[in-house]
């Protein structure tokens, strides 16, 4: 009887611990995109728009090729005519997270 306790216990409170320890090292795409709406908000949305709707300022990323993540890295890093180069502004990961949340706006996945 008091070994099933102990099972029970383990169960309990071991598994939602894994999870986390997942979460962390490995974020899901779903944490990922949400990292990049958050830098979307506060870097790119000013020319870009809510959702992705520029209203025709800037370009339009609801158009961007889905299977060209090389050229967003690059236009997005060293800059592109009238956008600015990002490259020393956002932290590592950050681009990775910015195009997870565009894809996620696009519905790619
Ligand atoms: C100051 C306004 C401005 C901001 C802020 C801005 N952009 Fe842009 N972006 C532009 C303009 C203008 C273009 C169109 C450049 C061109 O083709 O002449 C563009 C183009 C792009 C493109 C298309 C590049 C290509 O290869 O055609 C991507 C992707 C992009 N921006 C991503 C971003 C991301 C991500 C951010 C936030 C980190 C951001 N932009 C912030 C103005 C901006």
């Amino acid at each position: 009887m008091r070994r099933l306790a102990i099972v029970g216990w383990l169960v309990a409170f071991a598994a939602p611990t894994c999870a986390q320890d997942a979460a962390a090292s490995a974020p899901d795409g779903a944490a990922l995109a949400d990292q990049g709406r958050r830098v979307y908000m506060s870097l790119c949305v000013r020319c870009h728009g809510l959702n992705l709707v520029s209203n025709g300022i800037g370009f339009d990323l609801r158009q961007f090729p889905k299977d060209n993540p090389e050229r967003f890295r690059n236009s997005v890093s060293k800059g592109l005519r009238a956008m600015p180069a990002w490259e020393g502004v956002l932290k590592p990961g950050e681009l990775d997270a910015l195009w997870a949340y565009i894809g996620s706006v696009n519905h790619w996945q």
